[in-house]
């Protein structure tokens, strides 16, 4: 089988890309990536010279481009990855937002189903989505398949309207199509411009934790393995047409999440307990901020027997850890347009 991924070279690509490429030597896996500022192959190193892997530098918003791709390497399978996926990003350029999240999925959808017309025996095209697009949760509650959507950011908002048209595909053209919806991930190679790697970052840099309004948000945090555990279960063994939502089963408020962390480093780093802490920083709050996502992953769990591996508290020592022991990938991120990013997004804040 030829499996192309997309955006193979960002934070959660790297790791499905890595899970498929071990895990299946007679399929043939694409990565097919653009490199914007948030891919990077030095994710992928360790499996670059595979023989069952190729790296291939494209754009999803070139359809012409994506239409040659598919048209010469015959992908019989998508796992759709790519995306501008940072919500504070989304809040200063949507338009990018839309290319690449709306604009891009259509182009992907054009080219599958121009290649395989209405013959999609054994095909799937297979779209990883986020639990944003529902919206936010009151103090109660959680997300399940059935709940609608009722995205408030550019960016779940630009999401949103790709499940959309990936569903309308199914149905009007009977293109075979699997969505899930997956809460926060954290881990190793991640970006340093979320929550959890940026606040690592800046405790090793000693620099304030800017924590967004009062710190009462709250989200479901789940391993990045994890969730490249759930994407190879649920492409084998998931049902077309069908939705799952992915979670942790793993709520923390922020203020909570950010108090583990400091006291996670202060450990490693040998710091007198409370070191940490004292650089936290309340500033203006995100607008539109949702205040609370919690995802009801029953049915992945009950269908295909899926669930997390990783306690949060082991997951997030893993995260340190990794963090701490690649410090040269930190600082290749983290220097030239990374600085002017955190001028533009913290200084005024
Ligand atoms: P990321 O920002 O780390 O990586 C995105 C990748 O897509 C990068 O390698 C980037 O170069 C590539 N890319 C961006 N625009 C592209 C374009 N126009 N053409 C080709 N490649 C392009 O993102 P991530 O956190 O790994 O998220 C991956 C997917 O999972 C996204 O679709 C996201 O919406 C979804 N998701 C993320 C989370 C999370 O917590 N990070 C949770 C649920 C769902
Ligand atoms: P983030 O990692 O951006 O993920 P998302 O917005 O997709 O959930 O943020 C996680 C939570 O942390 C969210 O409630 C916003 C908050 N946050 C801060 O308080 N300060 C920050 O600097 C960042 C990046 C996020």
């Amino acid at each position: 089988m030829n499996i192309l991924i997309t955006g193979g070279a960002g934070f959660i690509g790297s790791h499905v890309i890595r899970l498929f490429v071990n895990k299946y030597p007679n399929h043939h896996i694409y990565n097919l990536d653009a490199l914007t500022y948030a891919g990077n192959l030095e994710n992928l190193e360790d499996i670059e010279n595979e023989p069952n892997y190729t790296f291939i530098k494209a754009n999803i918003t070139d359809a012409d481009t994506i239409e040659s791709l598919f048209s010469l390497y015959k992908f019989d399978s998508v796992i759709h990855l790519a995306a501008e996926s940072h919500v504070d990003r989304s809040i200063t350029d949507p338009l990018a937002f839309v290319n690449t999240n709306v604009l891009g999925t259509i182009n992907l959808l054009n080219a599958f189903r121009l290649l395989w017309g209405s013959d999609f025996k054994g095909k799937l095209f297979y779209h990883v989505s986020t639990d944003e697009v529902y919206g936010s949760l009151g103090k109660t509650g959680l997300f399940t398949e059935a709940t609608s959507y009722n995205p408030n950011s550019p960016y779940s908002a630009s999401k949103a309207s790709s499940d959309h048209f990936v569903r309308s595909y199914g149905e009007t053209y009977g293109l075979p199509y699997i969505i899930t919806n997956c809460s926060n991930n954290y881990g190793p190679n991640q970006f340093p411009e979320k929550l959890i790697p940026l606040f690592i970052n800046n405790i090793l840099n000693n620099k304030p934790l800017p924590v967004y309004g009062d710190g009462n948000y709250t989200r479901d945090w789940l391993y990045v393995i994890d969730h490249a555990i759930a994407i190879d279960l649920v492409f084998h063994q998931g049902k077309i047409k069908e939705t799952y939502n992915i979670g942790g089963f793993n709520e923390w408020t922020n203020i909570d999440l950010v108090k583990l962390l400091c006291a996670q480093m202060d450990k490693k780093l040998q710091k007198n307990p409370g070191t940490s802490e004292k650089l936290i920083t309340y500033v203006k709050d995100r607008p539109g901020h949702d205040l609370r996502y919690a995802i009801d992953a029953s049915k992945i769990s009950k269908e295909l027997g899926w669930k997390p591996s990783v306690t949060f508290e082991e997951g997030l020592k893993l995260t340190i850890d990794w963090y701490l022991n690649n410090d040269i990938w930190l600082n290749n991120v983290t220097s030239g347009d990374y600085q002017s990013y955190y001028q533009k997004q913290y200084i005024n804040s």
